[in-house]
């Protein structure tokens, strides 16, 4: 079921989406080189909790992980893209992290994703990485408004990460957001303009865009969640959710400052 938003469910929605932007740039301003992922999951707990909010993932148990998740956010690190359990590790000097943040408040779900590299050793091929799927995930929103179809998006996104010379895995895209974390439709991250579900105003997306450096293929780490490069490359992802408008497309997981 694709489920469309009132005024009053937007209006939550953008707080929503709001917190869920806050506590990813407040983590990442504190994630430095030693800080542990479990570091990292201990502070968002505390941020949603402080805020009155709910996990969308604490007990999360979807049949691509060995549910429930059991933690508040998704670390990966380097050529962990996806799910990244946090575990006992603590970042070194040049890592690729990807922070991936879903939470419910008052009744409405957001979800946003970013790739930030810690310390002062800021390879370039990785600030690539990350750079095409911010350039896609903005390719994708421009897309996106109350006449455009569902093909428009994942076309644009395709575009861009295809042009930047990367492979796309059709495994996990994007999706509608709502009421809970994940409904329908389904966003690939790769498709044909004009084709697809007509977009309408109310419906929430989360716009999610992700590659790996040199493959296609995805490894599950043994603790039956982490989502990690067949190849031991090096992975990126950003990802927010926007509302479509009456006229045009309004981006919600932004932070407040
Ligand atoms: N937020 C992720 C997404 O973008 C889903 C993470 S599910 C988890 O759709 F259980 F791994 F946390
Ligand atoms: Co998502």
């Amino acid at each position: 079921m694709i489920e469309i938003l009132n005024a009053d469910e937007l209006a939550r929605a953008r707080r929503t989406g709001r917190l869920v932007a806050d506590i990813l740039h407040t983590a990442k301003a504190r994630a430095k080189v030693g800080t542990n992922l479990l570091e990292i999951d201990a502070w968002t707990r505390q941020m949603i909790e402080a805020a009155g909010a709910e996990s969308c993932y604490v007990d999360y148990a979807p049949s691509f992980g060995r549910g429930p998740f059991g933690h508040y956010i998704c670390t990966s690190v380097n050529d962990a893209v996806l799910h990244g359990l946090p575990h006992d590790h603590a970042l070194a000097d040049g890592d690729l992290v990807t922070l991936d943040l879903a939470v419910k408040l008052d009744g409405i779900a957001a979800d946003s994703a970013i790739s930030f590299i810690v310390g002062d050793t800021q390879p370039a091929d990785s600030l690539a990485l990350i750079g095409a799927t911010r350039d896609a995930l903005a390719a994708g929103i421009a897309a996106a408004g109350p006449r455009a179809r569902l093909g428009d998006i994942s076309h644009a996104v395709g575009t861009v990460l295809h042009g930047a010379g990367y492979s796309i895995n059709g495994d996990f895209g994007g999706h509608g957001i709502g009421s809970t974390m994940h409904q329908d439709p389904h966003v690939p991250n790769d498709g044909r303009r004009g084709r697809g579900y007509r977009l309408k105003p109310g419906l929430l997306l989360a716009i999610e865009p992700w590659v790996m450096a040199d493959t296609d293929e995805l490894l599950i780490d043994d603790d039956g969640w982490t989502l990690r490069s067949a190849t031991g490359c090096r992975t990126a992802h950003s990802e927010h959710t926007v509302a479509i408008t009456e006229d045009g497309v309004e981006i919600l997981t932004l932070p407040s400052t």
